[in-house]
């Protein structure tokens, strides 16, 4: 058997939240491995090679520290494609595969238009062999077609493709990425497949035990990443489903995921209820697999998936349902102040988070949405509510008058100064140790407060004067 090939030069194609943490750890523990990561988006390059640390283009604690020790030592960000293609033993695919919004598939299938340009693009530069790496999330059986276009390639070059799942979590990545539960690398069971792996494993085995790195073959290695997130979403959509039962019944969700997570079978994590869960990967993947078991002819399958996803859509739209009900049936003119717009905490990204649905809700009811985001820029908001109205193609003029009923700001205070309600949409630290009675001044009474993410204290809130709404309560 040949001997497997010691990889010294890695491109990653996509410097997003995914391929920019990956490469930055690989380079950090593998200073003997030269790291080019390369994008289309010359702004996000730039702002990835930018000396002051602050301005890199995603946060994510602890990243800044990495960049700093491997950047310019053996990690390099760059626009050069070809360049770097041509350079690598290995590449990694790192680009994104939103969920299609057009023709086939259209609302449900994964969209790998970009991971295909790659794959050509891959074919085209190449002049020696290369490991290709899916890093991205995709579908399973979507090595086959990247092997299909690869072996296009007319220069006799031979391509053996790895799936490599990422399992990091934003605003966590990097703790995520040193100490993962598991890395997974899938790929064929022939010779060349075998020795890619082999090659793969070793550039992990630099920081992770044996114990901690699985291998399987391609398409397990597939399946697995879309079946992790939708079981990890469906213990979300489960304990959102019992927030709305608790409140009917006085129980409080809180004490019931608590001793729901003692029993070791199930487990204390993921069981937060909350105002719904978004972020670019579960919404993305569980629809991709609902049309999957679709495509299969596994109707049932399909439906119980996406029951999970239709929970998750009902506990926001019940959110923005309680604060109308609760502000006498309407907010029409009145003023809303929303503490977060991300996801989740310690990340500045937006996609899919619960904000944008609830906001539109309460727009639609004529509300003005005063926001402020610890880490999410005013430009970042009002493009997120555009890309949304444009979907559903709503014209410029309204779409114009709409944004104008949302209003960003730099601090706090200022957006919930003289607000009617303020509805917590992401559990940042920082809202925790806020000037509550300060706050409760300012505002319109009755001064309403909505929890969305269950981190206040009910009854010290309640003591000041709120009248307090938390899910599940
Ligand atoms: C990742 C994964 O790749 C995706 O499959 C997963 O489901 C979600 O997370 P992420 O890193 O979060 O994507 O996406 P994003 O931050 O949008 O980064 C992708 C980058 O690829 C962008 O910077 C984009 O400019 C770049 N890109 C995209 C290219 O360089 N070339 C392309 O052809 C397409
Ligand atoms: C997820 C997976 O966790 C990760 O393994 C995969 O690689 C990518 O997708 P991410 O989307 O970054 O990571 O964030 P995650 O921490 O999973 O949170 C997703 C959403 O669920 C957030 O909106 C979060 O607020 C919400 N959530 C999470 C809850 O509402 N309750 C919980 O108990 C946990």
């Amino acid at each position: 058997m040949k001997k497997h090939k010691k990889i010294k030069n890695i491109c990653c194609i996509g410097a997003g939240y995914v391929g920019g943490p990956t490469m930055s750890v690989i380079a950090l523990k593998c200073p003997e491995i030269k790291v080019n990561v390369v994008d289309l988006n010359a702004d996000r390059i730039a702002a990835w090679n930018d000396v002051n640390l602050q301005n890199l283009p995603i946060y994510e604690p602890g990243l800044d520290e990495v960049v700093s020790e491997a950047r310019g030592r053996n990690l390099f960000f760059s626009t050069d494609i070809n360049k770097a293609i041509e350079d690598a033993d290995m590449i990694f695919i790192a680009v994104n595969t939103p969920t299609k919004n057009y023709g086939e598939g259209k609302g449900m299938a994964a969209d790998l238009k970009f991971v295909e340009l790659c794959a050509r693009q891959i074919a085209d530069v190449s002049t020696n062999d290369k490991i290709i790496v899916e890093k991205s999330t995709l579908p399973v059986r979507t090595a086959e077609t990247l092997q299909t276009i690869l072996k296009s390639n007319g220069n006799n070059v031979n391509f053996e493709v790895l799936s490599n799942p990422e399992f990091l979590a934003e605003g966590t990545a990097i703790n995520d990425l040193l100490n993962a539960d598991r890395v997974l690398i899938g790929g064929n069971n022939t010779e060349l497949g075998q020795n890619a792996i082999k090659s793969l494993v070793d550039i992990y085995s630099n920081w992770l035990s044996p114990q901690q790195i699985l291998t399987s073959n391609l398409w397990s290695s597939e399946l697995s990443k879309l079946t992790a997130n939708a079981f990890l979403a469906q213990r979300i959509s489960s304990i959102n489903a019992l927030s709305a039962l608790c409140e009917v019944t006085e129980a409080d969700v809180d004490e019931v995921a608590n001793a729901i997570g003692k029993d070791s079978r199930i487990g204390s994590k993921f069981l937060k209820a909350s105002v719904g869960f978004g972020g670019s990967c579960f919404q993305k993947d569980i629809l991709n697999l609902v049309y999957l078991c679709r495509h299969f002819n596994l109707p049932e399958v399909a439906d119980y998936w996406e029951q999970v996803i239709i929970l998750n859509d009902y506990q926001k739209h019940r959110f923005a349902k309680k604060i109308i009900n609760t502000l006498f049936n309407t907010v029409s003119s009145k003023k809303i102040a929303f503490l977060g717009w991300a996801f989740k905490k310690n990340t500045n990204d937006t996609r899919e988070s619960a904000s944008i649905y609830v906001a539109e809700r309460l727009i639609e009811d004529g509300a003005e949405i005063h926001v402020y985001d610890p880490k999410v820029s005013r430009e970042k908001i009002k493009s997120d509510m555009r890309n949304l109205w444009e979907l559903k193609g709503i014209n410029e003029e309204i779409i114009l008058l709409k944004l104008a009923q949302i209003k960003v700001y730099d601090e706090h205070f200022e957006a919930v100064k003289n607000s009617h309600a303020i509805a917590i949409l992401t559990e940042w630290d920082e809202f925790k140790n806020y000037d509550w009675i300060s706050i409760y001044k300012k505002m319109y009474k009755p001064a309403f407060l909505f929890d969305g993410r269950g981190i206040l204290n009910i009854d010290k809130l309640k003591e000041i004067g709120f009248d307090f709404y938390s899910i599940g309560k």
